[in-house]
């Protein structure tokens, strides 16, 4: 199984949530590609089987540049046939938009035709130990899910 995690991140929590889960995948056998979505362009999904998505959330759930590029991308694709999975970070204090940016690409990969594999994860600021446990969880989740 291939899996392509896509991340965006401004102050490198979201990196860091995707090192954990990139580290986490590979340990599971699957072949793992990482990239920042600046710097990737979305029909790259297409060479996988698991379709990742990571991202913050800024300015009230408006996504930033970057974030709004790669998802004007990824509209147009049809990834039917593929699964996937979001996560990120956010803040609480930012309450109704907290993790907006994650929720709104959960909706843009369903509606694109991709099966949803494990429930998002949200992540308070930077992974401390219990996220770090979500990530691990849900990691074995996809494995027991796909690899199987
Ligand atoms: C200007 C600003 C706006 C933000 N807006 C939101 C928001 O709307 N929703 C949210 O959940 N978090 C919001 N946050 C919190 C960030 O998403 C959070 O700090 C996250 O961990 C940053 O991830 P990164 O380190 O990968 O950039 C905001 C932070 C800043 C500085």
């Amino acid at each position: 199984m291939k899996a392509r995690i896509v991340y965006a991140s401004m102050t490198g929590n979201d990196a860091d949530i995707a090192d954990i889960l990139e580290e986490d995948l590979q340990d599971l056998g699957f072949a793992v590609e990482t990239s920042e979505a600046e710097f990737t362009d979305a029909s790259d999904y297409l060479n996988s089987d698991l379709c990742i998505f990571v991202t913050y959330t800024y300015g009230e759930g408006k996504m930033t540049d970057d974030v709004a590029d790669f998802y004007e991308q990824l509209k147009e694709l049809d990834l039917s046939g593929k699964y996937f999975a979001v996560m990120g970070s956010g803040d609480l204090i930012y309450a109704d938009h907290f993790c907006e940016n994650v929720f709104d690409f959960e909706k843009m990969f369903k509606k694109i035709g991709a099966t949803e594999v494990t429930k998002p994860v949200t992540i308070e600021n930077a992974p401390d130990d219990d996220a770090i446990a979500k990530i691990d969880k849900t990691a074995k989740e996809m494995a027991e899910k796909l690899n199987d």
